[in-house]
């Protein structure tokens, strides 16, 4: 695997690659991979030529300085699991690289930054979008790939391309569990034995969703799911929503397709989301 660390000498490499008729597919992450990572990348694999994965701790999508400076950062670890899967390329940038100081950065997303995870974290997908159209910038990647647990992250992601007329497809790979039904996250290392069994409460919530699914109307889903979340030992539900999967808007009915279910919840100091898509 080729590792750069110049945004200049990556897009240079690649743009060799492209006049030789190569494809290339893009998988953003924050480093401290896991298998939900390295699911993203076989995908990428399947479409594309050249696979270039990208680490950064990007701090501009931090709202909470801690969490920031806690993020892990195993990157010794990362490059071996890349390299294990045969990832082509890893682009692992300092933050001076990609930013200086008269970067500025304000993108209208309507509305879909200040709901749900933007209202929790106000500003995370001015930070998000801003990383990632300087990622595609640099890589103008054919096809960019992410996971279904950050379902906002891909809505805000897809609002940007087709508002900023980005020549790239976006594709949203499914979420990977550990056995169990977790969630996969960079951040579960950090729930304790009993955070991490009370974290299985945000599965079971959506699986409950999923199985009265058929025998309920929206509105029984979301007293009976939310009534199971709060009284659930162990975890502080911060929001639980159906949504329009495509439209993204609260569902009021079942009617107009794909249904998503939408959790977050702290389990211990660590926020954990997950969710659901129940296809039309
Ligand atoms: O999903 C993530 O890991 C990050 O939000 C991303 C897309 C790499 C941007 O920093």
């Amino acid at each position: 695997m080729k590792i750069f660390n110049r945004k200049q000498a990556l897009h240079t490499y690649l743009d060799e690659l492209r006049s030789q008729g190569k494809t290339i597919g893009f998988v953003p992450t924050m480093g401290a991979l896991h298998a939900g990572h390295l699911s993203l990348i076989e995908q990428a694999q399947q479409k594309a030529d050249i696979i270039v994965c990208s680490i950064f701790v990007n701090p501009t999508q931090f709202n909470d300085k801690k969490d920031l400076e806690n993020y892990p950062r195993p990157v010794e670890d990362d490059i071996k699991k890349l390299e294990s899967i045969k990832c082509d390329l890893l682009f692992i940038p300092e933050v001076e690289e990609m930013y200086n100081s008269s970067d500025k950065w304000s993108m209208e997303l309507d509305n879909l930054d200040n709901i749900l995870e933007g209202k929790i974290r106000p500003g995370h997908y001015q930070g998000v979008t801003q990383i990632v159209k300087k990622l595609f910038d640099i890589i103008k990647p054919d096809f960019a790939f992410f996971g279904q647990k950050d379902y906002q992250q891909f809505m805000v992601i897809s609002y940007m391309v087709k508002k900023l007329r980005i020549k790239v497809i976006l594709v949203l790979c499914p979420i990977v569990r550990e056995k169990d039904g977790l969630a996969m996250s960079s951040r579960n290392i950090y729930l304790s034995p009993q955070d991490r069994q009370n974290s299985l409460a945000l599965f079971h919530a959506l699986s409950k969703f999923r199985d009265l699914y058929k025998s309920k109307s929206i509105s029984q889903l979301k007293t009976e799911i939310t009534s199971f979340l709060k009284s659930a030992p162990g975890i502080e539900m911060e929001y639980f929503e159906i949504f329009n999967a495509k439209s993204f808007e609260s569902a009021t009915s079942k009617r107009p397709g794909s249904i998503i279910a939408l959790v977050a919840a702290k389990v211990g100091s660590i926020r954990i989301i997950d969710n659901m898509i129940i296809e039309k």
